[in-house]
């Protein structure tokens, strides 16, 4: 007699299973022979590599349309829940800050609604709820008080509020700040080094700002890293940054030479600018580099620096 197959023990779903981060989430999760996933969104028709059908599913929704996303989440019961889904463009936020606000700041409170005492929750916000004050020596931690410059630092700002309103009846949720993120996206562009190299193949000289500093994450770590989180138990919030802080043009410079450019020819693919010149200055933050100490002894995932990143092409 062949044992039937228990179900899998938890329910994942990722809301924004198609973007550069949810894309990787699901593409990890699925190697868990223990989870069942979900990935949810607009167009769930894309997706890397589709392995487990029987504990995998796609999931059409708009969540800015009335109830879609909670009859969704009711029909498939989900026991986990990250919240990858956003309005991600700084552009995007500031021309349209109301659909930033549904997106950024209603759909946490959406979930949440619908989370309590049913799923764990775990919201993906940014280092760009920090910018309008300088961090301290080692960067910002948990404690440091977020000051955004853009709507949208300030959307994903509100959306943090909202869960942490939640966590007072439901104190399972966690809220997961990350920095900027790089590494592959499946051939999509996305991405601080994939959208670099694909502006290089058609000719330009992407101009990188060398007074704006973060600590950057593959993309690849920060998915592992909300996996183990999402399916742990850590609560209140964490931030999970690079262990290296350094300005974009010399992480662009870092990413042309891991693809084998010569120092010199780096040099002339990129032209290295000041956001004044672009009069961004009251938008991006200098400085937005995130301390990861927390996150370090939490985490079994290394959270790996860009150099050691950017060298591996596998996935
Ligand atoms: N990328 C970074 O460097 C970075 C850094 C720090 C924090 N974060 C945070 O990480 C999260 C993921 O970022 P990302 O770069 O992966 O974003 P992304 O590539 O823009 O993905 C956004 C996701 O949201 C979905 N979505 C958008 N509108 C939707 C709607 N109305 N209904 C349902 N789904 C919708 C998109 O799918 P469809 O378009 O198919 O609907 C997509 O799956 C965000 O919360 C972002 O704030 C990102």
């Amino acid at each position: 007699v062949v044992p039937k197959a228990s179900p899998p023990a938890a329910r994942l779903a990722v809301l924004g299973g198609s973007g550069f981060l949810g894309a990787w989430l699901v593409e990890l999760a699925q190697r868990n022979p223990s989870l069942a996933v979900a990935s949810v969104s607009r167009d769930p028709a894309w997706f890397p590599r589709p392995r487990a059908a029987e504990r995998f599913e796609r999931m059409e929704v708009d969540a800015l349309e009335r109830d879609e996303l909670e009859t969704a989440l009711s029909g498939w019961k989900p026991t986990h829940i990250v919240l990858c889904a956003a309005l991600s463009r700084m552009a995007d936020c500031s021309g349209d800050p109301e659909r930033a606000h549904r997106m950024n700041v209603d759909l946490p409170h959406r979930t949440a609604l619908w989370s309590r005492d049913r799923a764990r929750m775990v919201y993906v916000s940014t280092d760009l709820v920090f910018g309008a004050t300088p961090p301290g020596p080692r960067g910002f931690d948990e404690l440091a008080t977020p000051a955004p410059l853009s709507d949208y630092g300030r959307s994903k700002l509100g959306g943090e509020s909202v869960l942490r309103v939640h966590a007072r009846l439901d104190p399972r949720h966690l809220i997961v700040r990350l920095p900027l993120l790089y590494g592959p996206s499946f051939g999509r562009e996305l991405g601080a080094s994939d959208s670099l190299f694909a502006a290089l193949e058609r000719g330009e000289t992407p101009r990188l700002f060398s007074d704006e500093r973060r600590t950057p994450l593959d993309v690849r770590d920060a998915a592992a890293a909300l996996l183990e989180l999402a399916l742990g138990d850590h609560v209140g919030l964490l931030h999970v940054g690079g262990p290296v802080a350094i300005d974009r043009y010399s992480f662009g410079m870092s990413a042309l030479l891991e693809r084998g450019f010569s120092a010199e020819k780096a040099r002339a693919s990129l032209s290295a600018g000041l956001r004044s010149d672009a009069g961004l200055e009251r938008e991006r933050p200098a400085d937005a580099a995130l301390d990861s100490t927390r996150a370090r002894a939490v985490l079994r995932t290394k959270l790996r620096g860009p150099s050691e990143a950017l060298a591996d092409r596998g996935d």
